[in-house]
């Protein structure tokens, strides 16, 4: 039987979402595409409603008879799903509750803790000054993390006392990240490669989607301050299946039985000596991870997240996904000031030439389409992905499109997908 065309929702504006857009848009599933709010990048699909507006994102959904596909954190933290059920809506998420995986620290680790799920050795700390003497007893070498969401930027991967002090501070004192710090956690510093790994999950059962490896330091040889993601390439390094079989294991079952939990799960992971370790859950598809991810599926989205929602992860298409052997790479292009203060409203240049670069996709983030011409709107503007046979060719591809973009102040990072062994 031949299966009805769907509306869909999809709700977000970064480069994820543009990427999420352009899939989505080759499903013959696919009837009408809104992006709420989108970027300049999805300007033809675009709806004027915010990503946190949940009620005016419910009542879209209700008038036009939209599936929802949810790519931020932010709107599942609100209880955007919640909301959508209650009204006996269809879409892709977790809800509430089950975001607390993401949108709190705190949770995630003593969730992890009490399941015996491997992650980093941790306290929790409420107040300034037991914080500021446990680092003392720790001489420095931990990691620090507000517990509420921060964009990625909330972490802190410190070498020695002073760095923990100067933290605590942006934290405590200064109060930099409003209510998201009051609370930290202050775990052991792992050592290993890194791997973002999601899965799709039912509530009962999960199936591996992909793995992706992401460069979250501002700077080149990833040095410098946290961002949201500065580039990104799949296949990712050092995980194959022996990695996925345990995580998926020992890691994403348990969660999803425990919590019930569906939608993207996402494990950041360190793949240390002792074995993989996680990081941090994500309750949602990662930026820029998904640009260097959805470039190489070949199964239709759409049609995987409708069958999951309607007959779970085992009799859906997901038990049968397709995935292109080519390499991707995605190089995150930013706006001056990125991840702090940035300035915006340049005019962007260059985009006509790098569309005719083979094998290049290029994806908005942060841009506005004004009078014809796009303009910078936010701190990362835009992700270039490349895709070859290898990770050097899509690393070259994706650069040398890079290198044909401009505006005032533009930053990006030149060694995605090349610091590392090819
Ligand atoms: P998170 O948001 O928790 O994934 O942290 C952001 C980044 O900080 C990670 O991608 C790692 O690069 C780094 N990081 C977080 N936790 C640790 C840890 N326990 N040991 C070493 N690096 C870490
Ligand atoms: N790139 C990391 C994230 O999406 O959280």
């Amino acid at each position: 039987m031949q299966r009805l065309k769907v509306n869909v929702l999809l709700v977000g504006s970064g480069g994820r979402e543009h990427a999420i857009a352009w899939k989505l848009l080759q499903s013959p599933l696919l009837d009408r595409l809104y992006v709420a709010p989108g970027n300049g990048g999805t300007e033809e699909y675009n709806v004027a409603i915010g990503a946190t507006d949940v009620g005016a994102l419910t009542r879209f959904a209700k008038e036009n008879k939209c599936f929802t596909v949810i790519g931020p954190e932010s709107p599942l933290a609100l209880g955007l799903v919640d909301s959508l059920q209650s009204e006996g809506l269809s879409c892709f998420g977790p809800t509430r509750a089950q975001a607390r995986l993401e949108t709190s620290k705190a949770f995630a680790k003593e969730f992890m803790k009490s399941n015996k799920i491997p992650t980093a050795e941790f306290e929790i700390f409420k107040d300034y000054k037991s914080a500021i003497d446990y680092c003392q007893r720790k001489e420095g070498n931990v990691v620090i993390k507000v517990d509420g969401l921060a964009a990625g930027k909330g972490v802190f991967v410190c070498s020695d006392l002073q760095e923990t002090l100067d933290a605590l501070k942006e934290i405590f004192a200064e109060r930099l990240f409003g209510d998201s710090g009051n609370c930290v956690v202050i775990e052991e510093k792992l050592l290993g490669i890194e791997a973002s790994f999601i899965a799709v999950c039912d509530g009962k059962n999960a199936l591996p989607f992909g793995a992706a490896t992401d460069h979250k330091r501002l700077l080149n040889g990833d040095r410098g301050p946290n961002t949201g993601g500065m580039g990104a390439y799949s296949p990712a390094r050092g995980f194959d299946e022996k990695e996925r079989g345990y995580v998926m294991e020992t890691i994403v079952r348990p969660t999803v039985l425990k919590t019930g939990f569906r939608g993207f799960l996402y494990a950041g992971l360190m793949l240390t000596e002792r074995g993989p370790r996680v990081l941090e859950f994500n309750a949602r598809l990662g930026d820029p991870e998904t640009q260097a991810l959805l470039p190489r599926l070949n199964s239709d989205l759409l049609q995987m997240l409708i069958e999951i929602c309607e007959k779970g992860t085992e009799s859906s298409s997901a038990e049968g996904i397709e995935w292109s052997p080519n390499h991707s790479c995605c190089v995150s292009m930013c706006s001056p000031g990125y991840p702090s203060r940035v300035r915006s409203g340049s005019l962007i240049t260059g985009l006509e030439e790098a569309e005719k670069i083979p094998n290049v996709l290029i994806f908005h983030a942060g841009t506005k389409k004004d009078k014809g011409r796009f303009l910078t709107s936010g701190g990362r503007v835009l992700c270039l992905t490349g895709y070859g046979a290898s990770l050097a060719d899509a690393s070259n591809s994706a650069y040398k499109a890079v290198s044909l973009i401009s505006w005032e102040g533009e930053n990006h990072r030149s060694d995605i997908g090349r610091a590392v062994p090819i």
